[in-house]
């Protein structure tokens, strides 16, 4: 080959690369691909499914060659606020957000909408009057899961295990962080099945803010004031369970036989758990969204229509199955 050829060869493979982008839906300009910048705002790391979540995004993140700016907001919302109004002033591409709790945004939703950053809602929903402030909302259906629950435990009394129970069946509730989606659906869901039998009594239920140590410290707080009475445990959280379930041991009561656990996220301790016969079941709540996140502000960018809502697809594992399941699990 002649020098001329050579030379013509390596200008037209620059001219090319200039004029393509980069093959991940990354802009090229003048040559130099720039890639995707997302500003992510996470809630904390207040539970195994939380800190699961994170290395979820953090990595999908890589493998989709995107920037990605995380901020860690330590279960604070005004932190949160602060986190997004800093990816407003540094331009980022896109923002996306795990929102602690579902009220209080539209003011700041309203600055990204102003500087023309769209924003995705990853895990947890808001409740605004105007849906156009954000573009999607990527996560688990909440209600359901409660639901989920809720069946597990009236299908474990009428045709389960629990079956010849006689009287009325006194549950303990350990909601989540007070004013959170997954804490306000997984109440309502699971109250909308048992209200079909008056035997199920919510006799406490108060928040353990999705955290062990804040589970353990409310049970011991039920179990003084019921001991014995309490037949079933409904945490929001296998962090909560699992909290509970040492308080529950403390007081010297068989947790998983003599109070009946449901709990939800199918993270890997609720399995240990499962297995040593502590909890009897936990509904999934996937916290692996990275690769869909990533994807979806592929698509943002690129200008394509995107689903307002993306629904994650979720089962229930009963303590019976657990040690068939746990090898798999990647949580
Ligand atoms: O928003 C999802 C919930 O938040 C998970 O169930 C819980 O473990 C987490 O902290």
């Amino acid at each position: 080959m002649t020098g001329l050829k050579h030379w013509l060869l390596a200008a037209g493979v620059v001219l090319f690369a200039a004029c393509s982008g980069g093959a991940d839906g990354t802009k090229s300009d003048a040559g130099a691909a720039k890639p995707i910048v997302l500003g992510f705002s996470q809630i904390g790391a207040e539970s195994e499914w939380r800190t699961a979540n994170t290395v979820s995004i953090q990595g999908a993140a890589r493998d989709a060659g995107i920037t990605l700016r995380f901020s860690d907001a330590q279960q604070k919302q005004e932190n949160q606020i602060k986190a997004l109004r800093s990816f407003i002033a540094q331009r980022v591409d896109v923002i996306a957000f795990s929102p602690v709790v579902e009220t209080g945004w539209e003011t700041v939703l309203r600055e990204a909408k102003t500087a023309k950053i769209p924003v995705i809602l990853t895990d947890r929903a808001v409740e605004v009057s105007d849906e156009s402030l954000y573009v999607s909302f990527i996560g688990s259906d909440f209600v359901e899961e409660g639901r989920r629950a809720g069946r597990w435990l009236t299908e474990y009394y009428s045709t389960g295990k629990g079956k010849d129970f006689k009287g009325d069946i006194n549950i303990v509730e350990l909601q989540g962080t007070v004013g959170s989606a997954p804490a306000n659906d997984r109440k309502a869901g699971f109250a909308e099945i048992i209200a079909a039998d008056p035997r199920y009594k919510v006799i406490r239920s108060q928040t353990g803010d999705f955290t062990r140590a804040k589970g353990k410290e409310v049970m011991e707080a039920f179990l003084k004031a019921e001991g014995r009475k309490i037949n079933v445990l409904y945490a929001h959280n296998d962090d909560m369970a699992i909290g509970a379930i040492q308080a529950i041991e403390e007081a010297g009561i068989k947790p998983g036989t003599e109070i009946i656990i449901i709990s939800i996220d199918g993270v890997k301790g609720a399995f240990e758990a499962m297995m040593a016969g502590k909890l009897n079941v936990s509904v999934e709540c996937s916290p692996l969204l990275g690769p869909q996140l990533m994807s979806t502000v592929k698509d943002v960018v690129a200008g394509k229509q995107i689903p307002k809502r993306i629904v994650t697809e979720e089962s229930v594992f009963p303590m019976e199955t657990a040690a068939q399941e746990f090898p798999k699990r990647k949580y």
